[in-house]
């Protein structure tokens, strides 16, 4: 799979620490900032990944924060995003089977590392099962354009 990855200054050696784990487990993975831990705006990072996948130029997406929290907000204001924030693999893998969120978010001030790769992996494993799960996607979706 292609995925994007974004995130904030809070968690940038969390970023290149997964973005290692993600070409490990033999996904692409393209960087969209930031890389430096000088003070930055979530939004910013959380619009670029989500736009990455909006389009389809990435299939999935991650995105680290302080908590997850901020960035996920912003990137579920681009039309077709479903980013979950996800602390425990339980969540990650369910997130994908019954919300089919394109976005996998967490905090790098929330897990430890080890935690945070399980996720990640946890999330990337999973299938989309559909059926009644479609439908309620497709009723989120009628949300977003009722807007
Ligand atoms: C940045 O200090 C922090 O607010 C941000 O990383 C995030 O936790 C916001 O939700």
């Amino acid at each position: 799979m292609k995925i994007a990855i974004g995130n904030d200054h809070a968690a940038v050696a969390m970023k290149f620490d997964i973005m290692e784990y993600i070409r490990s487990l033999n996904h692409e993975v393209t960087d969209y900032g930031t890389d430096t831990e000088e003070s930055c705006d979530y939004p910013e990072y959380g619009e670029k990944v989500a736009r990455a996948v909006a389009s389809g130029e990435a299939d999935c997406g991650v995105l680290i924060c302080g908590t997850g929290v901020g960035i996920s907000i912003a990137a579920n204001k681009i039309k077709g995003i479903r980013a979950a924030v996800c602390s425990d693999c339980a969540t990650a893998r369910l997130v994908r089977e019954h919300n089919n969120a394109n976005i996998l978010a967490f905090g790098a001030r929330i897990v430890g590392g080890e935690l945070a790769r399980d996720i990640v992996k946890a999330y990337l494993d999973a299938e989309f099962l559909g059926g009644k799960h479609q439908r309620r996607i497709d009723m989120i979706r009628e949300l977003e354009e009722k807007e």
